[in-house]
């Protein structure tokens, strides 16, 4: 990438005093998403300053190689003059204007088009909004109107898997299968079901990747029949699941599930906020696996992060159905803002300009798989899974698994070793995952592994 394309460079580190106040002011009025408050505020909050290609710059000036993509999201990598140039002319112009009614705006009708170009075959229909949420939340309720209109109306529960994401919403929290994030809301509301995901190693179980993803099958038809077909309006399932710790399913299994699902005249929704838009080496992981998908969800590298966007797009059976009845009365206030799909028009354009999803699929990628899996030999692995460029290492104590502490500490514990040396991943549970800007180089790729090796030193000796 050329340097003239950064926008930004190292900083000086942020005055002291300056700092202080301004984490005085956090503690005092800013909540923060999925925190523990008290324990942030002991260490103070860390304030990120300038971003440019993988690296963030913090507020003591010390770089750091962002192998999180801020969170799974910053495709293109930070500081990319063509999206915030692109924004500012959008700003400019036309700051707002809805596409309610009978309006909408240039940049906002030029990437649905650019996305239906991407999108595999039968989808071509754009449906925007805000996040991952709304975009799952849409989903929901499309299929629930289409269902409606077809007579259907028994057709209501939702299937979803054991360590699944699908946002925060109460609807898309229900969907969600990580206990922490449902359990303290009440949650689920009835009529959302778990399946189970394709992860052995996380239940303990013995059974091989196939084995066990043969099992979810079986499960999963067990559960429809139980509850009735009739009953169950759609499936929606991560390619990877990946905020439940990068759980890539076995060759094969997710056309399976896809299968099943046509079977029983359940939709497949493939919510591909994270897989969409390069991280597998394909735009889509439902064109990469050929899941012909009955919906889409996508959010995070739609705009590389650089402005909140999701999208829905419904087959085009579905959306025939929807736009065949009429009124269409769901929306949000800000769904195809025309600054987040002017940011959205910009980073499409980067991704294919550059040959981004060819590179993570043809060189980048496998180096990435390469220098991840040469870790599976290392005292503290437990398991090593990935695709493409996203990855996860469960990591083991020196007691190994029966030494694992309940509840798990091994995540945080590594991703705080790593900050110390000059890199982010996400801790989860007893894993450290990793899903890097698509523009990572092979020497950061070898510096972030060179990192969490030595982070695994340290794991291996606890
Ligand atoms: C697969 C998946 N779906 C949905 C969401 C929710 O997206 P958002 O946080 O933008 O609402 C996420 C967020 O990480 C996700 O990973």
């Amino acid at each position: 990438m050329a340097a003239s394309s950064q926008l930004c460079s190292k900083l000086s580190p942020m005055n002291a005093e300056h700092l202080s106040q301004l984490r005085r002011l956090d503690a005092a009025h800013l909540l923060h998403p999925f925190t523990d408050h008290t324990d942030m505020h002991r260490a103070g909050t860390h304030v990120m300053e300038t971003g440019s290609g993988c690296t963030v710059t913090d507020e003591t000036g010390r770089p750091l190689l962002d192998a999180l993509a801020g969170l799974w999201c910053v495709n293109v990598g930070y500081g990319r003059r063509e999206i915030a140039d692109a924004v500012h002319r959008q700003m400019l112009g036309l700051c707002y204007y809805p596409s309610f009614f009978n309006t909408t705006t240039e940049p906002t009708i030029l990437l649905a088009d650019k996305i239906a170009a991407h999108a595999p075959a039968g989808l071509t229909k754009v449906f925007f909004s805000n996040s991952g949420s709304e975009a799952n939340e849409t989903a929901l309720k499309l299929i629930r109107a289409y269902n409606k209109l077809r007579g259907r109306h028994a057709k209501t529960k939702i299937l979803t898997r054991t360590f699944a994401y699908h946002g925060v919403t109460i609807a898309t929290t229900s969907m969600t299968g990580l206990p922490g994030c449902v359990d303290p809301f009440d949650l689920p509301l009835p009529g959302f079901l778990q399946v189970p995901g394709p992860h052995p190693y996380g239940t303990g179980s013995s059974m091989s990747a196939d084995e066990y993803g043969n099992w979810c099958l079986q499960e999963t038809e067990r559960v429809i029949d139980t509850e009735g077909a009739d009953t169950i309006a759609a499936l929606f399932a991560e390619p990877v699941q990946g905020a439940g710790g990068v759980i890539a399913p076995p060759p094969g299994h997710l056309r399976q599930l896809r299968e099943l699902c046509r079977r029983h005249d359940i939709l497949f929704v493939a919510d591909e906020v994270i897989t969409g838009f390069g991280r597998l080496g394909d735009w889509f992981a439902s064109s990469l696996w050929d899941l012909k998908p009955d919906m889409i969800t996508m959010a995070k590298g739609i705009t590389s992060g650089y402005a909140p966007l999701g999208a829905t797009m419904p087959s085009d059976t579905i959306a025939e159905v929807l736009s065949g009845a009429g009124y269409l009365a769901h929306g949000f206030t800000y769904s195809g803002h025309p600054l987040s799909t002017a940011a959205g028009l910009a980073n499409l354009g980067i991704l294919e300009n550059e040959r981004l999803i060819e590179r993570v699929r043809d060189d980048i990628g496998p180096y990435f798989q390469n220098k991840l899996h040469a870790l599976a030999t290392h005292p503290a692995t437990g398991e090593i899974r990935g695709e493409a460029l996203i990855g996860a290492i469960d990591l083991l104590p020196k007691g190994g698994r029966a030494a694992l502490k309940t509840p798990p500490v091994l995540g945080a514990t590594a991703a705080a070793l790593a900050r110390s040396e000059g890199v982010i991943v996400r801790g989860i549970r007893d894993l450290i995952a990793v899903a890097p800007p698509l523009v990572i180089t092979r020497e950061e790729v070898d510096f972030l592994f060179a990192a969490i090796a030595r982070v695994m030193d340290r794991i291996a000796e606890v």
